[in-house]
């Protein structure tokens, strides 16, 4: 019996026959694992596939007997947090390679702490004392800064190059705005014998790190990951279908046409509609628009409560940028949705680019949507409110 699960991953970082394309950006970021003292920053949009091409890198790099890990900075409440993180990691990698090196490691550290065996795979992992999370802001980065010297010490030791992926590297920032950005610059940089990619997603916060005069200009080369190349997605996506018993032809196409340009959107509208063609074992294209508008309806309570957290003018220009009828500050814009003068107009759709809900785009209105499935949600729920006329359908 053929395998009928579904194809498509849509939960956290995709790997094996998950995982597709990526390998030039892959390639790049070998290369820098493979200099000491290289450094890359890698960004790109949300749900883009980052953190999966950089596992990806660190995965093949450890095949090939290299050491790397990537350590995620996203969740970090403390800097003590983004240290535990990387000594985690740090644990695991360094564990595998030389089973041994725990000691040595916990030798450079010279801080107190707590080594507990993993139960999967058995390593030792070293945590830094709890306590230290409410201590003073000097000694919390402290404790990141010796992590990493210790890193770089060990690699040096064992004449062995490591490299240290840091994603979501510019969560930094919570713990001390531009100064805390300096900081880390001011760690990482003398490394010698560790290699380093700082990878990051918040587009408008990275660009201003790497401004003039800002903490990683002129740092690190640069990797931007952008859309995966829409006729390779959508070949895969037909064979990925057609491999597991759904026929799908040129379906892949309307898929990347519906959700592009964002990795996941694609994945999911694809996932979605595999299920939904499972017991007929063809898809056709009527069922991609029904697979996007599942997702949609699956996010419904996600989107009422966001919706809900808008002022009314904020509202009126996502109605307007939704609709796409005319530009923003436009007189007729103004009229139609009820916008009130071109600046507080333009400062609402700024403050919505901040947030993450809106894009610069060509469109009309000069912005689209972040996510393609709040767009049609609000095209296709809150529209009505403004009468007959503008309703879709
Ligand atoms: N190379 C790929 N091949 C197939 N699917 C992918 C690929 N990259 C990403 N995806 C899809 O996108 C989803 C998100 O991937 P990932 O977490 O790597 O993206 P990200 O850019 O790091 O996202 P975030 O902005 O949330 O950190 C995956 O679960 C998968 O559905
Ligand atoms: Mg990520």
């Amino acid at each position: 019996m053929s395998d009928s699960t579904n194809p498509f991953r849509i939960h956290g970082v995709v790997t094996e026959e998950f995982f597709t394309d990526r390998a030039a950006e892959v390639e790049q970021v070998l290369r820098t694992f493979r200099e000491p003292a290289a450094k890359l920053l890698v960004y790109g949009p949300r749900r883009m596939g980052k953190t999966s091409a950089l596992v990806r890198a660190v995965t093949r790099y450890q095949a090939s007997g290299g050491v790397a890990f990537l350590a995620d900075m996203s969740t970090a409440s403390t800097i003590v947090d983004i240290a535990n993180r990387i000594l985690e990691a740090a644990g695991r990698a360094l564990g595998k390679r030389w089973r041994d090196s725990i000691s040595d490691f916990v030798e450079h550290l010279g801080m107190s702490v707590m080594l507990t065996p993993d139960p999967t795979t058995g390593l030792i992992l070293p945590s830094l004392d709890l306590a230290l999370r409410s201590a003073s802001l000097e000694d919390q980065r402290t404790s990141l800064s010796t992590t990493l010297d210790s890193i770089d010490a060990l690699a040096k030791l064992r004449q062995t190059p490591i490299g240290i992926v840091l994603d979501e590297f510019q969560e930094i920032q919570r713990f001390g705005g531009e100064e805390a950005e300096w900081y880390l610059r001011g760690i990482i940089q003398h490394h010698q014998n560790v290699s380093y990619v700082l990878a990051g997603s918040e587009a408008h916060i990275i660009e201003r790190m790497l401004d003039t005069g800002r903490a990683f200009y002129g740092l690190a080369d640069q990797l931007q990951i952008g859309p995966i190349d829409e006729g390779h997605l959508s070949a895969w996506i037909d064979s990925r279908m057609t491999t597991r018993g759904v026929t799908a032809k040129g379906i892949g196409s309307q898929i990347v046409a519906a959700a592009g340009p964002r990795t996941r959107d694609v994945v999911q509208v694809a996932r979605r509609c595999f299920d939904n063609c499972k017991t007929t074992g063809t898809v056709r294209e009527a069922d991609v628009v029904q697979a996007f508008d599942d997702v949609v309806a699956e996010q419904e309570t996600l989107f009422q409560s966001v919706w809900n957290s808008f002022t009314a003018q904020q509202q009126n220009v996502l109605r307007a940028v939704a609709a796409d009828l005319f530009g923003l500050t436009t007189s007729a814009s103004t009229k139609q949705f009820g916008l009130t003068s071109s600046g507080a107009v333009t400062n609402s759709a700024r403050g919505m680019i901040e947030a993450g809900y809106l894009v610069k785009s060509s469109s009309t209105t000069g912005y689209s949507f972040e996510n393609p499935f709040f767009w049609r949600w609000v095209e296709q729920e809150t529209l009505g409110d403004l009468g007959a006329s503008l309703q879709v359908s």
